[in-house]
Formats: C-alpha cells, sequence, structure tokens
C-alpha cells in the first residue's frame, strides 16, 4: 500500500469511529516525529504494539481484502502464562462494506468480536479438525452474548449492531461487512499478532508500505524501523 492511502485510511476511520461517540487515546494522534522524541517515556507502546494497524494481507486490494485496527490496550504473554495480571486487550477495528478479513484461526486467543455500530456483521465460522485444518464436516457450536447457538460449517453468522460472538482458540473465522461499515469490538486474551494469527491461504499479516508522502501516524508495523534507538 501507499502510505498516502494509509493516511487517507487514519483520517476516514477517525471520522468514523468519531461518529459514533468512541474516542481513540490520546497517543493515537502523535506525529512519528513526537514519538520517536518520546521513544524512552512511552516504550510501553510499541511493546505492547499499541496504535493504529491498517493491513491489506499484503495483497494489494485493500478494498475487498483488508481490515482497519486500532489496539488500545495490550497485555502480558508472561501474565497470561502465569494466570493473573494483565491477561486481557482490546481492539476497535472497522470493515468495510464487502471487505473481507480472510479465513484464519488463533492458537492462543480468545476473543470476542462484537458489532460496536454501523450495518451487519458477518462472520462464517469453522471447525478446526484434528490437524488444525478447517474442518468441512462438524457443525460449529459458539456463544453470542451467553446464548449457546450451532450452525452448520461454513454457515454464516449474522450480528447486528450491539450484539457479539465468542471465539476460542481453534475456531476457524472470517468476516466482513454485510450492507455497509461496521465498527467492530473486539475484547481479548492477551494478542500476539506476529505469531498467533493462521491463515487458511498464504498471506502476510502486514501491508507493505510504499513511502509517497511522510506518515501521518506510525502503524504498530513502523515501530521497530521508526523508533529503533
Ligand atoms: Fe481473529
Amino acid at each position: 500500500m501507499k502510505r498516502s492511502e494509509v493516511n487517507e485510511i487514519m483520517r476516514a476511520a477517525d471520522d468514523f469511529i468519531r461518529s459514533f461517540g468512541f474516542r481513540l487515546p490520546p497517543f493515537a494522534y502523535w506525529s512519528p516525529d513526537e514519538m520517536r522524541r518520546r521513544r524512552l517515556e512511552i516504550a510501553g507502546i510499541p511493546d505492547a504494539r499499541l496504535g493504529w494497524d491498517i493491513t491489506d494481507y499484503a495483497l494489494g486490494r485493500f478494498a475487498t481484502k483488508g481490515l482497519f485496527l486500532f489496539t488500545l490496550r495490550n497485555g502480558s504473554e508472561a501474565d497470561l502464562r502465569a494466570g493473573g495480571g494483565m491477561c486481557y486487550a482490546e481492539k476497535i477495528m472497522i470493515s468495510r462494506q464487502d471487505q473481507v478479513s480472510p479465513m484464519h484461526r488463533h492458537v492462543v486467543k480468545a476473543e470476542d468480536i462484537i458489532n460496536r455500530g454501523g450495518a451487519t456483521l458477518a462472520l462464517k465460522l469453522y471447525n478446526s479438525d484434528a490437524e488444525g485444518q478447517i474442518d468441512l464436516s462438524t457443525d460449529v457450536t459458539f456463544a453470542t452474548d451467553g446464548v449457546r447457538r450451532t450452525q452448520g460449517p461454513g454457515e454464516v453468522l449474522r450480528l447486528a449492531p450491539g450484539e457479539s460472538v465468542t471465539l476460542l482458540p481453534g475456531n476457524w473465522h472470517a468476516f466482513w461487512g454485510e450492507g455497509g461499515d461496521v465498527l467492530i469490538g473486539e475484547v481479548s486474551t492477551v494478542n500476539n499478532d506476529l505469531t498467533d494469527n493462521i491463515f487458511a491461504e498464504p498471506l502476510g499479516r502486514f501491508s507493505d508500505i510504499e513511502e509517497d508522502e511522510p506518515p501521518l501516524h506510525l502503524l504498530v508495523s513502523d515501530y521497530p524501523k521508526w523508533l529503533a534507538t
């Protein structure tokens, strides 16, 4: 993706998020220079990989395969292993109409995917088989806001604003906005996007960026290069 496209998506996402009365934290609006200048004081941000995350899954077709994410908080994998402390994470995301987040599962992360407002959030769901591959034959049982539900393999679950689904490790899922753009919440166990996304097809978790203008704000994937000491 071009940096100019990333900047434009940031502006549009901020407008969309604000239209629901939701606000991003202060560090969302810091410039790359400010982050670099304060990098010792703010090390908790890159360490937890908090912030802007715009991906086209390295496919170059953001409108049809992509996702806007902002990681608001993210705990510690050591705490999660120890069974106490900051074991949680939260993201706000936007799936545009018919913009697919491709089929994937997590090894560690359990997540509630929440329709926070806008259009319908559609999710296609499968179980894992014994090898961890997509199980095309078994029914999928899951909870939506505490209500147990079962549907056939690959059937589409539709969530209206206010509704959510709990996805456990091993639940294969792909999702998109249906009939319009959707503001999505994610409340989960600690999140590691470097290691904990298994995709059904070969693709990348982050975008390759072509620098055609300066970044408005850094992406999480920019931190290693831009905030290097
Ligand atoms: Fe997921």
